[in-house]
């Protein structure tokens, strides 16, 4: 049987080098195996552009790309290198079987809505194959066809529920199949969704990048934006961009107006990448129906290939999703996952790569693209399906700036009003997530000393303070004060990815307490800064 220590041998034969700047884990992705970091140059000086562009994931990027190509001066910015965030340890899977069920978003917005749902997606993928063949991008982009099976939970009726939706929504493509005919894991009873497709996310973006620069774009990495008072953003070095329009494409929005946060609840997902014997594991994707958890938890297997070189192709797994920050259990994770491969990919060789990373989930199953107030735009709540949903966040955000007819704009609104009590849950979900946290932190270790090297560790201090300790690769300690300061929940310690984690709302920070996840836009404070 595989043990934890297997897979803990993989991950600290992947962390990285300056980790925060780079990806938002300690983790490598596979993608840094066949790709660079993307690095630009810092902001040095005060500029004045048409538009900036605040992030450099598939929202970030796209936008900037779509908008340089129409002519617009454009300026991307990142506080790491492009691809740090979520877009760099995404397993993009390119599909429209959505991680919300089609059935679902008709209960929830109606039947025309899902559909233009649906069609977005559709676009997006046709949007990443064109970008793919006009700029001539080498980013293994493929289609492939996806397969929606039932995890041994669930009954068939769940897939002949979202079928029914899928036919009502006029889409004849999907089929359901006894068996999908593939190799060596057949699911059995599933729907197959044609032409979807799977891409390396960090080679994609690279590639768009260099067509913004070629565009007349410019591009600043290890640039961390603090302020977005519209028509300026200003940087930590204090320059500033001036633009008509500023796009904040940080996954979940970091500047303070948006509370989108009351929308939308973070998760942590866990993936697994293993070499296989070229061409031994069918090139598709598979995701199994959802494992509830409980709230809004909604842990699903999900499987794809990636080609490694000439003799191996890499089967990469993810599944395991936990709220953010109410568990520390990764490496038990990665070896269920390994253990689970083991069963039904007898064949599959060695680990070669595991990492984690955020999704956010939208409290009413779909995203929130558009405009925040004036000329200030954001995107945001795209549970597993960023790639597309980033996409496509570029087309309609183009459009806006654009003055645009877009069809798409309207069901998107970030301010759209049809939430309900969509809004309940997540507010319930965010009390819950304060109790919990407060029993998961009494029983932390009360020693820092005792700390291994690069571990953290909440410790309470009298009746009312508590500190987030970190112990360098040297044996040095770093004491911050555990509130959070997004909204003041205490955070708890990652010892998978080396993070604090914030379980209200996902903000996360490294271990010398820089923030590196939203929506808060500051670092964890000095513990000597607390009084
Ligand atoms: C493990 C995992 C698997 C996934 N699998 C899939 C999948 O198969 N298919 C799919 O479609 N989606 C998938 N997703 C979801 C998808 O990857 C994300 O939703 C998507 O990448 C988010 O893109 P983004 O551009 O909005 O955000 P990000 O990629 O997170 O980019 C935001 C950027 O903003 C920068 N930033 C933040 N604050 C500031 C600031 N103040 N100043 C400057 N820069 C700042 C960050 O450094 C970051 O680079 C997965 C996600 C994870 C974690
Ligand atoms: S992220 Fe909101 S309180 Fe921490």
């Amino acid at each position: 049987m595989y043990s934890v220590s297997s897979i803990s041998d993989i991950v600290s034969k992947t962390p990285l080098e300056n980790m925060d700047v780079v990806t938002s884990g300690r983790n490598a992705p596979l993608w840094f195996r066949d790709a660079q970091p993307i690095e630009y140059s810092k902001l040095t000086k005060d500029l004045t552009v048409d538009d900036v562009v605040v992030g450099g994931g598939f929202t970030g990027v796209t936008t900037a790309y779509l908008l340089s190509k129409a002519g617009r001066n454009v300026a991307l910015v990142d506080d790491g290198y492009i691809g740090s965030g979520e877009s760099g340890r995404s397993t993009a899977h390119l599909t429209y079987a959505l991680d919300s069920r089609y059935h679902q978003i008709i209960h929830m917005h109606g039947e025309d809505i899902a559909r233009k749902v649906m069609q977005s997606h559709k676009a997006a993928i046709d949007l990443i194959e064109a970008n793919v063949s006009r700029e001539g991008l080498n980013c293994d982009f493929r289609r492939v066809d996806g397969y929606l099976y039932l995890n041994e939970e669930s009954s068939e009726e769940e897939l002949t529920k979202e079928l029914e939706a899928l036919k009502q929504m006029g889409n004849d493509d999907v089929q359901f199949m006894e068996h999908a005919g593939t190799s060596p894991f057949d699911p059995g009873l599933c729907l197959r969704f044609p032409m979807q497709g799977r891409v390396n996310p960090l080679k994609y973006l690279g590639g768009l990048c260099r067509e913004i620069v070629r565009n007349g774009g410019k591009i600043f990495t290890e640039t961390h934006i603090t302020d977005f008072e519209s028509p300026t953003v200003k940087a930590r070095s204090g320059n500033k961009i001036t633009a008509q329009n500023i796009v904040v494409a940080t996954n979940v929005p970091v500047n303070m107006r948006a509370k989108m946060h009351m929308k939308q609840a973070p998760y942590r997902t866990y993936v697994v990448a293993f070499k296989v014997p070229k061409g031994h594991v069918s090139d598709a994707l598979y995701w199994s129906t959802r494992l509830e958890q409980g709230g809004l938890a909604n842990s699903y297997t999900y499987i794809r290939i990636h080609p490694l070189d000439e003799e191996s192709d890499a089967l990469i797994v993810g599944a395991q999703d936990h709220k953010t920050g109410q568990a520390d259990d990764g490496m038990q994770r990665f070896a269920t996952i390994k253990a689970w491969v083991k069963q039904h990919f007898p064949q599959s060789g060695e680990a070669i790569y595991a990492w984690s990373g955020q999704i956010v989930n939208p409290g009413d199953e779909i995203g929130f693209i558009g405009r925040d107030k004036d000329s200030l735009f954001l995107a945001t709540g795209y549970s597993g399906n960023g790639t597309t949903y980033g996409t496509l966040a570029g087309m309609v955000l183009s459009d806006l700036i654009f003055g645009k007819e877009n069809d798409w704009a309207e069901m998107y609104d970030p301010e759209r009003k049809t939430l309900g009590s969509a809004i309940d849950i997540i507010e319930e979900n965010f009390n819950v997530a304060r109790k919990l946290v407060d029993s998961f932190i009494k029983g932390q270790d009360s020693q820092p000393e005792n700390l291994a090297l690069e571990q953290g560790s909440i410790v309470k201090r009298g009746m009312t303070t508590r500190l987030a300790f970190y112990k360098d690769d040297k044996g040095q300690l770093h004491a911050f004060s555990s509130v959070c300061p997004h909204m003041g929940c205490s955070v708890s310690w990652n010892s998978t990815e080396k993070t604090f984690d914030c379980p209200c709302h996902g903000s996360r920070y490294t271990g010398y307490g820089k923030v590196v996840n939203g929506p808060s836009n500051f670092g964890l404070r000095h513990a000597e800064e607390q009084k």
